[in-house]
């Protein structure tokens, strides 16, 4: 039996339909209800909160997973990623007040001592690191996009998709960094040990992935 952990939340819904084109059995993920696991033929699934999934692999408790890379680069725990399956796309940004934004522009000296609240304090410290600028990083675990507004942060880093949640919170995109995506990925030892099974799952999903494109 293999195990497969999903994330739950936001992309849950999105690695169903994947799986499902990639002839997986998904009856009972569809309906998972309060189940954290679920079986089905020759596939166990554990719904895990996605920033727990890295881990989920990592430590052998899943072989394989399907994830966002911002969720993997926040774990900064080493996966073998298998395929950018293409889907879920969005991208992480700075966002802020209008402002805010002439902080961005010219030296980076400009963004130092900014407070950034953001779910993803690893990234964002990497990030800020890299434009040469010390900030000081609010760590929350959701609904970032309040903290500006409620005088906690002068802007967030965060993951846009529609960009719908900025707009409604009045807060534009600043700056954009990384491009996210959902990627499979399998821990090294499951490749190791069960590249036959790993394998079946890789070609059943990029082909899968390749006929939507
Ligand atoms: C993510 C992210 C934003 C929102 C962006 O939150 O943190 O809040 O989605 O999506 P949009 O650009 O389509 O509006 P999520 O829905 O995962 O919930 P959370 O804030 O509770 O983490």
């Amino acid at each position: 039996m293999l195990t497969f952990a999903l994330p739950t939340g936001r992309s849950f819904g999105e690695c169903v339909q994947i799986l499902e084109r990639s002839g997986l059995p998904v009856s009972g993920l569809k309906d998972a209800g309060r189940s954290l696991v679920v079986e089905e033929g020759a596939f166990r699934y554990i719904l895990s909160k996605p920033s727990d999934v890295p881990a989920m692999v990592y430590y052998g408790a899943a072989d394989v997973a399907i994830v966002g890379n911002d969720v993997i680069e926040e774990a900064g725990i080493a996966l073998a990623e298998l395929l950018d399956t293409g889907l879920g796309r969005c991208r992480m940004a700075v966002a802020g007040p209008p402002g805010i934004a002439e902080k961005f522009r010219g030296e980076a000296s400009r963004m130092m001592g900014l407070k950034v609240a953001t779910k993803y304090t690893r990234l964002a410290d990497k990030t800020f690191a890299c434009w040469g600028a010390q900030v000081k990083l609010l760590k929350l675990n959701g609904s970032v996009e309040l903290a500006p507004a409620l005088g906690l942060a002068d802007c967030i880093f965060d993951v846009v998709q529609t960009g719908r949640t900025l707009k409604a919170n009045g807060l534009t995109v600043i700056k954009e960094t990384l491009p996210v995506s959902l990627r499979l990925v399998a821990g090294i030892s499951s490749v190791q040990l069960r590249w036959n099974a790993i394998f079946g799952v890789v070609d059943a999903v990029s082909k899968a992935v390749e006929a939507e494109r």
